[in-house]
């Protein structure tokens, strides 16, 4: 595996492989969702390329940019272990140089879920995952589900912008309790590690909700949700809202969710942790720990 910091050299590695490309972008401390996210990515292509960039035009004023976890060591075994050819970990000078001035604004699909309460955070990811896309130039990119609207937004730049790239989203991985993987669960200690089950509790007890009776409100749902969150004593729920599916606009409160389903997404803090994770009310409980949860 090659370890690369230049964007030069990133391009004369990468015109060097043979075969399709799949690029994972990370911002490393990887976990075992990650190396799904890699694996998925060797099932479609014949290399992978593994990008680890804290990007700090993502975080906002007070967000956990400086403490962002970092395990670079781990992350390069990691990587190696998985069959990544390429390992990409660009300095911020590199990648933002002076009077850097582009951003890309994905516009529509940043008015709901996380974007009111993170303003920039989705240009931030745009504009980065932009240039990473035209640095790698990648035939498959790969992300995760459980970043729901990201993946939304970075499918829709792909496909206005005309990048020939194949984004391909992975099924939240999930600890053994039922925990969506997330680099920032290593902020929780062991008392909010417990209780930072009460966001999976929640989305599955609408999902179960739902699927005894379809015919419920979607206000009902998102009370039924909201339920075993606020049971949680360190829990401040920052959003919790049921959506369409595709353009991620709220549902009508008063109705039935309809026949275009319902994706139904929380973001919690706990303590020094803000949680996010989603469920898609229409479809199956993904097999996994969540069918199993009490
Ligand atoms: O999902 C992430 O880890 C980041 O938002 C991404 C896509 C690597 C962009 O920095």
């Amino acid at each position: 595996m090659k370890r690369i910091t230049t964007i030069d050299e990133l391009r004369r590695a990468r015109a060097e492989l043979n075969g399709t490309v799949a690029f994972v972008p990370t911002m490393g401390f990887l976990h075992a969702g990650h190396l799904t996210l890699m694996r998925r990515g060797l099932e479609l292509c014949d290399h992978l390329v593994v990008s680890v960039f804290v990007n700090p035009t993502q975080f906002g004023p007070g967000e956990d940019l400086d403490n962002y976890p970092r395990d670079l060591k781990g992350d390069v075994e990691k990587c190696r272990s998985v069959g990544c050819e390429i390992f990409f970990c660009p300095r911020r000078d590199h990648v933002y140089t002076d009077h850097h001035s582009t951003t890309v604004i994905v516009d529509e699909l940043d008015r709901s879920l996380c974007g009111p309460s993170r303003p920039g955070h989705f240009e931030g990811v745009a504009t980065i995952v932009a240039k990473l896309f035209n640095i790698v130039t990648p035939d498959v990119a790969v992300f995760g589900q459980k970043d729901y609207q990201q993946l939304a937004i970075i499918r829709r730049m792909t496909r206005d912008l005309n990048f020939d790239i194949r984004i391909e989203g992975v099924p939240i991985i999930r600890e053994d309790d039922g925990l969506a993987m997330s680099s920032r669960n290593r902020y929780l200690d062991d008392d909010q590690r417990r209780q930072a089950l009460c966001l999976s509790r929640g989305l599955v007890a609408a999902h179960r909700a739902y699927t005894d009776d379809p015919s419920r409100t979607v206000r009902a749902l998102l009370e039924t949700a909201r339920r075993p969150i606020e049971a949680a004593p360190g829990a401040h729920i920052d959003y919790l809202e049921c959506v369409h599916p595709q353009t991620l606009m709220p549902l009508d409160a008063d109705r039935p969710v309809s026949d275009d389903g319902a994706l139904m997404a929380t973001a919690v803090s706990i303590g020094p942790a803000r949680l996010i994770d989603n469920l898609r009310l229409h479809e199956p409980l993904p097999d996994g720990p969540l069918r199993s949860l009490p």
